[in-house]
């Protein structure tokens, strides 16, 4: 039998193999029990003794160069994927979830980052409270009475007490931490209080029964109202940009006095402008500062609320509050 021959016969076998199946009908015929390689070497015997020598070492090479041809096609064949009939399976993959994004915060809490850094730089720090509030520091110390409106069991979640316990509630305003600060810390103060706040509102597209609102609270000698309306101008345009403008509306709040709500007017690219109310503000009451015995002869200072979904909404242009709880991560994932 002529060893190249075979060779080359397995070289041209070989390259035709396209199937697990046709690799295994090739090792059959040249590698098997009784494949051709194995005729080969039983021939051996038939070779003249003085060229069996020669025969030996061209068998060696063939059989080296067979199997290796052999162990090479199914390497290859190993590492195409299964054909699966109807399936191109060298078609590029969909892209369903991309496993290397990282997590990125909410955009409530990118933006209260953004606030505290911008209120940091007028020398307020962060202060907080407890979302679960007594009246006393919800209400009675900010000078809401008990007949007051907006202390009605239908505006605000209390809470049922164990007997004998003080009633609670969820603060409906952040206004409680300005009681927790100064019952805590003589002035001077400086803080805000980014956090949430809880009524019973119907949910719709600018109402929900969660919701944030940044508090800030200025005490000490000689803060006036210049001060407050420069503080919130100064707010206005590093958070929406230099070109907003700011504006008092008297108002009223128990806990301040005089008080006054803030609008901001945005201009629109077409030129129109319109005025936006964000929160209210005011000097802090004398009844507030004595409810946590500071003297109002003495010490003065400024307050001031917002609703943090409303800037959120306004500054990124969402219409609807639900967006930013129902945490659809393709709806979050636009503001990372
Ligand atoms: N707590 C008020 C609210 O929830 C907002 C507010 C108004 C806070 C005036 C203040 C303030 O600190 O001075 O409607």
């Amino acid at each position: 039998m002529d060893l190249a021959q075979l060779v080359n016969a397995a070289g041209a076998d070989i390259a035709a193999v396209e199937s697990p199946e046709q690799l295994e009908a090739f090792r059959i015929k040249y590698l098997g029990v009784k494949g051709l390689l194995k005729q080969a070497s039983d021939h051996i015997k038939n070779v003249p003794a003085d060229q069996r020598r020669a025969y030996g070492q061209s068998l060696n090479s063939a059989k080296q160069n067979i199997t290796e041809a052999f162990q090479q096609r199914k390497l290859a064949l190993d590492a195409q994927p299964a054909a699966v009939s109807g399936v191109d399976v060298t078609e590029p993959g969909q892209v369903r979830c991309d496993p290397y994004r990282p997590g990125a915060l909410h955009i409530i809490q990118e933006n209260i980052d953004d606030l505290i850094e911008l209120f940091a730089r007028m020398g307020f720090s962060v202060a907080e409270g407890p979302e679960l509030e007594d009246e006393f520091h919800n209400f009675e110390a900010l000078n809401v009475p008990a007949d007051h409106p907006a202390r009605h069991p239908l505006d605000n979640f209390y809470i049922d007490a164990p007997a004998g316990d003080l009633p609670l509630m969820l603060r409906s305003q952040t206004s409680n931490v300005q009681i927790r600060v100064l019952e805590s810390q003589k002035p001077p103060v400086r803080i805000i209080a980014p956090g949430r706040v809880y009524r019973p509102d119907t949910v719709d597209a600018t109402h929900s029964f969660m919701f944030h609102q940044l508090e800030g609270l200025y005490v000490d000698r000689h803060v006036t109202l210049v001060d407050l309306k420069t503080c919130i101008d100064l707010f206005a345009r590093s958070f929406f940009g230099e070109s907003v403008r700011t504006r008092f509306r008297p108002s009223f709040f128990p806990f301040t006095e005089p008080s006054a709500e803030f609008d901001v007017q945005f201009t629109h690219s077409s030129g129109s402008s319109r005025w936006v109310e964000l929160g209210g503000c005011g000097m802090v009451d004398p009844n507030v500062l004595q409810a946590v015995g500071v003297d109002p002869q003495v010490y003065s200072g400024f307050a001031f609320g917002l609703g943090i979904e409303r800037i959120v909404m306004r500054r990124h242009g969402i219409a609807d509050i639900r967006d930013l709880f129902q945490n659809d991560v393709r709806f979050l994932r636009q503001f990372i």
